[in-house]
């Protein structure tokens, strides 16, 4: 049976990463996978995580099954940082979270619950998206539409032309929005565009399904987190997938949690019994590291605080990055780049040509994905300099 199998290529952005790591330039910068790096361009255990994990391990007495809806810490934890310590949603059980594993068990398993209550929903995604949501989605017999989204002319979103889309949207359709550092633009709705999108789901009848993979890397936690918070006030129903895999740094401890709201707490309790349910058909229960390491730093004021501290420390070294980048292209006369500047968390669309990007690659062994995305955390204040005058060179010839 087996041998009637075809193979199937490798995922582009990994084929970007084998071949950078055969390129045997000194100078060689990968900005394709999309993990943070810090100064050293390594991507850390953060203080906080390690700290945890020596406490997990001297109070861990058993490794049996985690209960279906995972570390129950974590799951507090989750909701907390989503919507505020002192939410009424919270209070009022409103919200419900399930642990998944990390943002793509989320999104998945939130999809199939969406595809339980109405077989073949459209979800709308924007246009770009991260290219993992189409199989993501269309796994679970969702049907993806798009909205447009970024406009790569004015390096900016075309928020005219994204509500206009959404206008034709009705009750039983399902919008998936980025929470912010949008991936893979890093262009991210105002708050006053979230007001906006969200007079348009009260109109039109649309679920929200926010994605917050990135929380905290924006601006700040509670920063980043408005945007969807204003929507959670009014909209009747919505869902995130929530992941820990960028912002605590946990990436292959797969945390991440898929989180519903309803205006009927015995609702949202239907939802994450469905959402049990749905994950018991596929791996039974989450895994529990990630999930306890995140419990235990929310639940501990000091280790929250240290947590804290470093996840600024990341979003600054970010933020730090695209303002040299931006400042050493203005100084070689290149001033079209300020976009970068504002953009938010890892990633932004150099807006260069598919050649531009080749002779990137070929002549100056710097990675960056075809769609000329790239990823700001892979700059160090080692590399910055060949990276601008690669770009430049490039640019210039
Ligand atoms: C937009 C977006 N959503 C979700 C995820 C899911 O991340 P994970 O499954 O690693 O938690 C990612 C990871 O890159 C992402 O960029």
């Amino acid at each position: 049976m087996l041998e009637q199998l075809q193979s199937i290529p490798a995922d582009p952005i990994l084929g970007l990463s084998a071949a950078f790591k055969k390129d045997t330039n000194p100078n060689k910068i990968d900005l394709g996978v999309g993990v943070y790096k810090d100064e050293s361009g390594s991507t850390p255990i953060m203080r906080a995580v390690k700290l945890a994990t020596e406490r997990i391990q001297q109070t861990e007495t058993s490794k049996t099954y985690l209960p279906q809806a995972g570390v129950a810490e974590f799951n507090t934890a989750t909701l907390e940082l989503l919507f505020g310590a002192d939410s009424a949603l919270i209070k009022d059980g409103l919200v419900g979270s399930v642990q998944a594993p990390g943002g793509c068990g989320a999104l998945r398993i939130g999809a199939e619950v969406i595809n339980r209550s109405q077989p073949g929903t459209r979800v709308w995604l924007s246009n770009p998206s991260w290219p993992n949501h189409y199989p993501l989605l269309e796994g679970a017999d969702l049907k993806v539409h798009e909205y447009p989204y970024y406009d790569h002319a004015n390096h900016a979103i075309d928020f005219d032309a994204m509500m206009r889309a959404l206008a034709e949207t009705g009750p039983g359709d399902v919008v998936l929005v980025h929470g912010c550092c949008h991936n893979p633009s890093g262009a991210d709705l105002s708050l006053e565009q979230w007001q906006a999108l969200t007079d348009l789901a009260l109109q039109r009848g649309f679920t929200p399904f926010v994605d917050a993979a990135y929380q905290g890397l924006a601006h700040g936690l509670e920063e980043d987190a408005r945007g969807w918070r204003a929507m959670a006030e009014r909209v009747p129903e919505m869902l995130i997938a929530s992941s820990c895999s960028k912002n605590f740094g946990l990436y292959r401890e797969r945390a991440g949690a898929i989180v519903f709201l309803t205006r009927d707490s015995e609702q949202t309790q239907i939802a994450c019994s469905q959402a049990m349910n749905a994950a018991r058909q596929i791996y039974s229960m989450p895994p529990s590291h990630g999930g306890a390491i995140v419990g235990t730093i929310i639940n501990d004021p000091a280790l929250k605080a240290q947590w804290l501290t470093e996840l600024d420390e990341m979003r600054e070294r970010i933020n730090g990055m695209r303002d040299a980048l931006v400042d050493r292209l203005d100084a070689a006369g290149h001033t079209g780049f300020q976009f970068i500047r504002t953009e938010n968390g890892m990633f932004s669309f150099l807006g260069i040509s598919e050649q531009q990007v080749q002779k990137l690659r070929d002549d100056y062994a710097v990675y960056i994905v075809d769609s000329t995305r790239m990823n700001i955390a892979g700059l160090t204040s080692s590399n910055i300099d060949y990276f601008a005058d690669s770009l430049i060179k490039v640019l210039e010839g």
